[in-house]
This record gives C-alpha cells, structure tokens and sequence, in this order.
C-alpha cells in the first residue's frame, strides 16, 4: 500500500520531536567512553558530572529506602512531603529565599524541571532571552515547549557575562522570560550581586519572567560568590522560577533528582503536567535526595576544593598553548577557551576549519575528549569539564599541549 505523501500516516517522526538534536555533551561522553571500552588511553574532558561517588551517608539512606514498604508504591506526583519540606528548608539556609512547600516540584533531575517549568510558562511564539554560549538543554527545552530561544552572546573578553545593554537590545514585544544561570556551564562565569541585582532590576522593571538555574550554587571559587536572583531583586519572586537539583552538589548525577521553585500556579501546572508524564519521581531517589539536602555541606566542600585545585592547573597549563585563551572560571566545573586561533592552522595533515572539526583531531591524534563550542551556540570554543582525577587531567593537557604545538601555518 501506498500513503500520500501528504497523509499524517506517511510521516515517521513527527516533525517536533525530529527537530530536537541529540545532547552534543553525552554523544561525545558516549563515544570517548565506547573508545576507552575499546582498549584506547581516551581522557575524557567531557562529562558534566563529578568524578566522585555520592557519600556513604546518602546511599545508606537509599538501601534504608529500598526495605521500607511504604516506599514501594506510588506516592504524591510533585514529591514526597518530607522532601519539599527539607528543600524548603535548604532553599533558606543556602541562598536566602523563603519559601514554603506548595511552591516545591520534585523532578527527575534539573533536565526535567526545565522542560516542564518551560512547559509550564511558555506559549506558542513567546520569546526567552538565553544568554549564549548556554547549556545545549535549553533552547530545546524551549522550542518543545513552543517557545522562541533568542540568544544573547557573550565572549571571553566579558568573562562570558552579558550586559544589561544587550538584553534591551533583545528584548521585544513578544519577550516573556529571561534565562539566568550563574554560576554557568559551559563557561563557568559567576556574576556579581551587584551584576545579578542590575539584571533581576531591568527584567521586573519591563514585567519579564525569569528562570534562574542554581544547580552550581556551591561551587564557587576565589573570590566569586553565588547569588540568588529572587533574593536580591524579591519583587521577582511571583515571575520567578528557580531550577536546583542534587546532582553537582552531592556526586549524584545519576540519581535523577532536581526541582522547581516558583510562584503557586507555575508549580501547580508542572505538577499536572509531570503527573500525566512520569507520576512521582523514584521513591528511593527521593529518600537519597531528602538525606542529601537535609545534611550539612562537608562533603561538597572537599569535592570543592578538589576541583579549585584542578581549576588553577587547567586554566594555566591552557593558557601555556599558544593559540589558545581561556579566562579564570570563576564557577562550576568547566574551562571555556577560545581557539580561534587555532583554526585554519596544520595539525597532523589536517586544517581543522571549526573549533567541531579540531575536536575530532583532538580525539583520533591525541585521544583527549573536549566538547566543542558548536553544542554551545559558539562556534570557535572548546568546553573542558575538569570533573576527572588529577593525574587525567594533567596527562590529557599535556597531550593538548604536544599534539597543539605541532600546529604550523
Ligand atoms: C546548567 C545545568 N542545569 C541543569 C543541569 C541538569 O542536571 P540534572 O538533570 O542532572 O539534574 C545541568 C547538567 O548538566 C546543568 O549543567
């Protein structure tokens, strides 16, 4: 038999979800790791996740979990009680914002608490301002949602901060929500209370929403502090949806638990969407969760002082490669260099024309895995997690270094 080719019949994937691309940042964890698989020495700069295992503590309280009956059945959509009580509770204690358990969604990961809180907000056409180079999840998470990403770009002569000149410069009548993480992945920036107030002051002055992305809240370094844009700028707050999760904080990435803060009605409309979607989020995970976020913060602060160190190793011996600039991250755990400069040059017989085509070399020559910026809406960049063991990370750069300095014009 055949269909017309204009019958809905005769369409395979349905052209929303075919327009999605596959996350950039897992394919090329995926190919470095079938690679290792394989038997080859791959470093692996890939992976946005902590090298190291959750604690001890939290995953008692999940096998703890795993015998008690009452967590064999379905429980509430939107979270256990218990849960949205001690993020509450942990939302005041770490950055200052008030607010009670009506307003909590307990999500199966920050992933899903973007979709659903985008989701929740958006309408066909309306536009959200993402600062770029951004994190490759959201402007699919927008477009799903019906909603338009216009990006807002910033390079590393700002530290990858945007200004507020350039969000007006964006704005338009169709404007509904601004994108705000800090800290930042792919780049690391943090802004300043002062640069967060500025931001949080002309989105409420022009009636915007905001979604602000808090998942790297403890990893700052040096100098840098978090800041929590609804604390500063509290007029926010009925427009303001906060996205978190235990996965950066606590080494619990494959756990798959996040949230959604926000006003009563954004929440509530989530919650029916996530419980026709998925119902309530494993009950074992959220136990995990509940231990994680009602305990105090030793074990992120040796996990943050473990990447401090390999902050400084990895922006110095970067900076060592000639063609290549890489700013102090200030947050989060990634490095964010410009190789611009490299692009057109020889390595090996090849001239990698894009920094997508270098990172390619920088796999097959030197067997090191790097996303490249194209995955971040910056072509020209490289993003390196440094989230592995020392000893990787200085054999991997080193290698970068060898294989770059060959680079010849
Ligand atoms: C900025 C940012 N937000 C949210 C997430 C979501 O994390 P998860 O879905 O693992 O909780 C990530 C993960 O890479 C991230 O980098």
């Amino acid at each position: 038999m055949t269909l017309a080719s204009s019958s809905p019949a005769a369409r395979r994937v349905s052209a929303r979800i075919g327009a999605i691309s596959e996350s950039a940042t897992l394919a090329v964890d995926a190919k470095a790791k079938a690679l290792k698989a394989a038997g080859r020495p791959v470093i692996g700069f890939g992976a946005g996740e902590p090298d190291f295992p959750t604690p001890d503590y939290i995953v008692e309280a999940a096998v703890a979990a795993c015998r008690n009956p009452k967590y064999h059945r379905y429980t509430p959509p939107g979270g256990l009680p218990e849960l949205k009580e001690a993020i509450a509770a942990k939302t005041l204690r770490d950055s200052g914002y008030q607010v009670d358990a009506a307003q909590i969604l307990v999500t199966n990961g920050g992933k899903q608490a973007i979709y659903e809180a985008f989701a929740a907000m958006l309408d066909p056409g309306d536009e959200v301002i993402v600062p770029a180079p951004y994190w490759t999840t959201y402007p699919e998470s927008i477009r799903l949602a019906g909603g338009v990403p216009v990006e807002v770009t910033a390079d590393e002569t700002t530290g990858y901060r945007v200004s507020v000149e350039q969000l007006e410069a964006a704005r338009t009548e169709r404007t509904k929500v601004l994108l705000f993480v800090s800290p930042s992945n792919p780049t690391g920036a943090v802004y300043s209370r002062e640069q967060t107030e500025e931001i949080g002051r002309w989105a409420a002055e022009h009636g915007l929403w905001v979604m602000t992305d808090e998942i790297y809240e403890h990893l700052v370094y040096g100098d840098a502090r978090f800041t929590s844009l609804p604390v500063v700028v509290p007029e926010l707050a009925d427009r303001c949806v906060v996205v978190n999760g235990v996965a950066k904080t606590y080494a619990m990435t494959g756990w798959r638990v996040g949230w959604v803060v926000g006003p009563k009605d954004i929440v509530k409309a989530a919650t029916n969407l996530q419980s026709h979607a998925t119902s309530n989020v494993s009950n074992v995970a959220q136990a995990a969760a509940l231990t994680a976020v009602a305990g105090d913060l030793t074990a992120v602060e040796r996990m943050r002082e473990a990447f401090d160190r390999r902050r400084r190793t990895i922006v110095r011996m970067l900076n060592e490669i000639e063609g290549v600039t890489c700013p102090e991250p200030e947050g989060a755990f990634y490095a964010y260099p410009s190789v611009k400069a490299l692009l057109g040059k020889e390595i090996r017989g090849r001239r990698p024309a894009s920094s997508l085509e270098l990172a390619g070399v920088l796999l097959e020559e030197a067997e090191v895995a790097v996303v490249p910026g194209e995955a971040f809406g910056t072509p020209g960049y490289l993003r390196l997690s440094y989230a592995l063991g020392d000893d990787d990370l200085v054999e991997g750069v080193s290698r970068l270094q060898k294989l770059l300095a060959e680079a010849a014009d």
